[in-house]
């Protein structure tokens, strides 16, 4: 019998295989998809209250993930690396995110990390860094992204952005939660981005 973490797994390879991307089909072949899960307890999370919009709110193509994400929220294992510490109470409130696989999320994978992140309405997700090369698709749309000293610009669900190693990025929404997808690889899969200096 399949798990809920398989249906999971396969939600989210059949949603990237959808996308039309080279840089994300590159990435998907890369990936070795028959992995192990991890016994993991569930973790749930404050942000676990935008799913049900965020569900309603993701297009016809993505909402098989989405949905299913929101349906099983309280059996997965959500997860923070920041603190109040770093953005504030609020950021904390509204942020969170579920590897499906990586180095400790739901299936084990020591090469590439992926999963799901949220963030709440009127949220800025300010500069920051890391080693890792990042993939992201926002699942909702209406966010701003931005990435090095460009300004930020609306990203609509299903479009890919590509943060190089050590390049500077942020996010910020609007009136509307936001799901994205990401996939980290090349640098250290756990690692807690570095915050830019005049942001935090
Ligand atoms: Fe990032």
């Amino acid at each position: 019998m399949p798990t809920i973490f398989d249906e999971l797994l396969d939600r989210f390879h059949g949603y990237l295989g959808s996308v039309d991307s080279k840089l994300v089909s590159d990435a998907v072949a890369r990936v070795d998809w028959d992995m192990h899960a991890r016994a993991l307890e569930p973790r749930l999370l404050g942000c676990l209250r935008h799913l049900d919009r965020i569900a309603e709110a993701a297009p016809p193509e993505i909402k098989p993930l989405v949905g299913f994400v929101a349906e099983h929220r309280n059996d997965l294992h959500w997860g923070q690396t920041y603190t109040a510490a770093d953005f504030g109470q609020a950021f904390i409130d509204n942020y969170g995110w579920l590897e499906v696989f990586g180095t400790r999320g739901h299936f084990v994978n020591g090469e590439v990390a992926a999963g799901l992140l949220i963030l709440g309405p009127d949220i800025v997700y300010p500069d920051h860094h890391h080693i890792a090369e990042e993939i992201y698709i926002p699942l909702t749309g209406g966010t701003e992204w931005r990435m090095g000293e460009g300004g930020f610009h609306v990203r609509e669900a299903g479009k890919v952005i590509h943060h190089a190693s050590n390049v500077n990025h942020a996010m910020r929404t609007g009136n509307e939660p936001l799901m994205a997808l990401y996939i980290w690889r090349g640098g250290p899969l756990a690692q807690k981005s570095t915050i830019a200096k005049d942001s935090a």
